[in-house]
C-alpha cells in the first residue's frame, strides 16, 4: 500500500472538493451574470490567475509563461496574480496592462520585501501581498531559489499595509487565527491556500473556508481560494462556501504550454462559462447571490 500519498494535501483537497455535490433549481431561474465588483474594480468573473513564478518560454515563443498568462488575464478582464520575481520581470508584467497583484516572498532581507512592494506600486500594480506559507522549511527557515526567507510578525505585515496605498493581500491563510490577524492588520484580501501542499495533511481550503467566512463577517476583507481549482464547478463550490473568488493554478498549465495567450484565454473563458451554467441551473442570477444551501456533503 502506498502510505506516502495519504499525507499529500493535494490528494486530500481533491477528494474533499469532489465530495461536495450541487443540487439544481431551474424553475424561475435566468441566465446568470458572472461579473463581480472586487476591491473597487469590475471584473468579468470571480476567477483569477495564480501567483506563479519561474515559467520559461514555451515552444520558443517570444514571451515567457508569466507574461503570456498575464496577457490572457487582461483579455479576459480577470484579476491577475504573480509570484517571486525581480523588479524588471514585474515591470514587463505590469506593462501588459493586466490588473496585477504582486505576491512578494517573505525574504529575510526585509529591505527587498519593501523595495519590491514599493516598486510594484510605482509601476501601477493593482495590489501587493505576501505568501506567508513560505516562511519555514524543514531545516528551519525556508530557502527559495537560493534566497533566505524569514519570520513575519503581525506588526511587520501591518507595516507593509501602511507603506503602500494599494490593497494588501495575504496568501497562504489556512486558519481562522491567521484570517483574523489579517483583518486586524488591515489586509484587503486573503488567499485561503496550502500552496499545493506546503504542509502534509493540510486542511482543504474549502473545508476551513466556512469558518473563516464566519470569523470575518462584518470585516472588510475579501476571500479568495486556491488549490486544485480546475473548473467552473470548483469555482462555484468555493463561492457557495463563502469565497468571493477562486484562483486556478496548475490546471491552466497545459493550456499555457500549448496555446500561450489564446490557450489560457480559452481555458479561463471555459471555466467562466461553466460557472455561468451552474449558477443558472441553481437559481443564482448574480455571484453575490450564491450560498451554501445548494451544496450537499
Ligand atoms: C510553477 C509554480 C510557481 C509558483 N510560484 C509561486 C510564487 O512565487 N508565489 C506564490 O505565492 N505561490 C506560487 N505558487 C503557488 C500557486 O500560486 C498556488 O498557490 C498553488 O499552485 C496551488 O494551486 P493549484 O493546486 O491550483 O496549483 C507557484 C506554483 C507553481 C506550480
Amino acid at each position: 500500500m502506498d502510505y506516502t500519498r495519504l499525507s499529500d494535501a493535494n490528494v486530500i483537497t481533491q477528494k474533499y472538493m469532489d465530495s461536495l455535490l450541487i443540487e439544481a433549481r431551474y424553475i424561475d431561474s435566468v441566465v446568470a451574470d458572472t461579473s463581480i465588483d472586487f476591491l473597487g474594480d469590475t471584473f468579468s468573473m470571480p476567477v483569477m490567475t495564480p501567483a506563479f513564478s519561474h515559467l520559461g518560454n514555451y515552444a520558443g515563443r517570444e514571451h515567457n509563461g508569466l507574461e503570456e498568462y498575464s496577457m490572457a488575464a487582461k483579455e479576459c478582464n480577470i484579476l491577475n496574480f504573480c509570484g517571486m520575481m525581480e523588479n524588471d520581470q514585474f515591470k514587463i508584467i505590469a506593462d501588459t496592462g493586466a490588473k496585477t497583484v504582486r505576491i512578494v516572498k517573505p525574504y529575510a532581507d526585509n529591505g527587498k520585501v519593501k523595495d519590491q512592494m514599493q516598486y510594484a506600486e510605482s509601476v501601477g500594480a493593482f495590489g501587493v501581498g505576501m505568501d506567508i506559507d513560505h516562511i519555514f522549511g524543514d531545516k528551519g527557515y525556508d530557502v527559495v531559489v537560493g534566497e533566505d526567507m524569514s519570520y513575519q510578525t503581525a506588526d511587520m505585515l501591518r507595516g507593509y499595509v501602511e507603506m503602500v496605498k494599494i490593497p494588501f493581500v495575504v496568501k497562504g491563510v489556512l486558519s481562522v487565527s491567521d484570517a483574523v490577524k489579517c483583518a486586524d492588520i488591515g489586509a484587503k484580501a486573503i488567499i485561503v491556500s496550502h500552496h499545493h501542499g506546503r504542509i502534509p495533511y493540510a486542511v482543504p481550503p474549502m473545508m476551513v473556508l466556512p469558518e473563516i467566512k464566519k470569523a470575518l463577517e462584518g470585516r472588510d476583507v475579501k476571500i479568495i481560494v486556491d488549490c486544485g481549482i480546475a473548473s467552473g464547478a470548483d469555482v462555484f463550490k468555493a463561492l457557495a462556501l463563502g469565497a468571493d473568488a477562486a484562483a486556478v493554478g496548475r490546471s491552466m498549465l497545459p493550456s499555457l504550454e500549448t496555446g500561450g495567450v489564446s490557450g489560457v484565454r480559452d481555458f479561463i473563458n471555459h471555466v467562466g462559462d461553466e460557472l455561468r451554467y451552474l449558477m443558472s441551473c441553481t437559481g443564482f442570477a448574480k455571484v453575490s447571490d450564491i450560498d451554501d444551501s445548494v451544496i450537499h456533503y
